[in-house]
């Protein structure tokens, strides 16, 4: 089959596009014809950090239809259209082929594309997860989400919103329109204005992406408020998971989100995308050979929305 293989050595990019050899399901694993894949931060992240899946195989977000089946299998047949996020289960989605084991996929609905569906595991779930889970959120709220524009952004302001809260996406001005467009209440330009040198006050402010000093952000947050670090620079995150217990001991709470894949959280994420309640943003998309020009695309850090590789044309 093809695949795009990761060599640390091969120039002048890593991810090679060639011939593999099919993967063969074990008796509790789906093979699975992968249609679509969506990229992540996970994706080139764990490649810098020289933590590579076994078969040198990254693609996460898969959507694709059902080849066969272990003889354990029980919730999908051949030929069922399906969806999950293998970050958890070695990757292996930037090929024709992937096996997965059950716990991993769910069945996609037929009004999502399979574009849509793999734009959603690892972004949704970590949008989810952050607003939920760690921040606690609650109708009314403020909320700021630094970060707005991306995978995680485009779905935390979707989902703010559909928790009810008062929503201020911070994006750059290429993007202000796209937020608003989701639903966001405001939006603030990062290239226009210091938006933490202000007398505002947010219950809950997520830090997806950018470089912005923790102690700033808490400054902002309401007595009782909650800053959830998701993203952003390396020194940035290593810097929450250092000192935010110290940023914490007062009634203001700074946690760093480590979002785990989880089914029942994309079943929901699915429901939401059924009912039009939240929509997959897609910037480009590319076919297979294309994905090292897509992984740089990512990695710039400007995209708008999900980046898409597609695998049956
Ligand atoms: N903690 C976890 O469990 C978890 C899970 C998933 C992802 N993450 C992390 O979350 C981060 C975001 O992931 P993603 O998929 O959303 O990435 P992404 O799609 O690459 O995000 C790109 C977006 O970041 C925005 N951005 C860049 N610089 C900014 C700045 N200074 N201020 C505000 N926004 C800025 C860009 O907007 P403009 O073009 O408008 O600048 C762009 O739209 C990554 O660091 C990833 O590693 C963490």
């Amino acid at each position: 089959m093809k695949a795009v293989v990761y060599e640390k050595k091969a120039y002048p990019d890593k991810l090679v596009y060639c011939d593999v050899d099919r993967p063969v399901p074990g008796e509790n694993e789906v093979l699975v014809r992968v249609h679509s894949v969506s990229l992540n931060a996970a994706d080139y992240r764990s490649m810098k950090m020289g933590l590579i899946p076994k078969r040198k195989i990254f693609g996460a977000d898969i959507s694709g239809r059902v080849e066969a089946v272990g003889v354990n299998i029980r919730e999908f047949n051949p030929g069922d259209e399906v969806a999950g996020d293998l970050a958890g289960a070695g990757f292996g989605g930037l090929a024709e082929y992937v096996t997965a084991p059950e716990a991993f996929i769910l069945h996609k609905p037929k009004q999502v594309s399979y574009e849509e569906a793999a734009a959603i595991p690892m972004a949704g779930v970590t949008a989810l997860q952050a607003l939920r889970d760690k921040a606690a959120v609650q109708r009314e709220q403020k909320v700021l989400i630094i970060g707005s524009a991306g995978g995680v952004g485009t779905y935390a302001v979707q989902l703010a919103k559909y928790f009810g809260c008062e929503v201020t996406g911070v994006c750059s001005t290429k993007n202000a329109q796209q937020t608003l467009s989701l639903g966001a209440d405001h939006v603030i330009d990062y290239t226009k204005e210091r938006f933490l040198e202000t007398d505002y006050r947010y219950d809950i402010i997520l830090g997806i992406n950018g470089n912005y000093p923790l102690h700033a952000c808490r400054r902002v947050l309401t007595s009782h408020g909650v800053y959830v670090m998701i993203g952003g620079s390396l020194s940035q995150i290593f810097k929450s998971i250092l000192f935010g217990w110290l940023l914490s001991l007062g009634s203001r709470k700074m946690w760093f989100l480590s979002a785990k894949p989880n089914k029942t959280d994309l079943e929901f994420l699915m429901g939401l995308l059924e009912k039009g309640i939240i929509r997959p943003v897609i910037d480009r998309q590319y076919p297979l050979e294309r994905t090292a020009e897509a992984m740089n695309y990512l990695m710039e850090g400007h995209s708008s929305g999900k980046v898409i590789i597609n695998i049956v044309k």
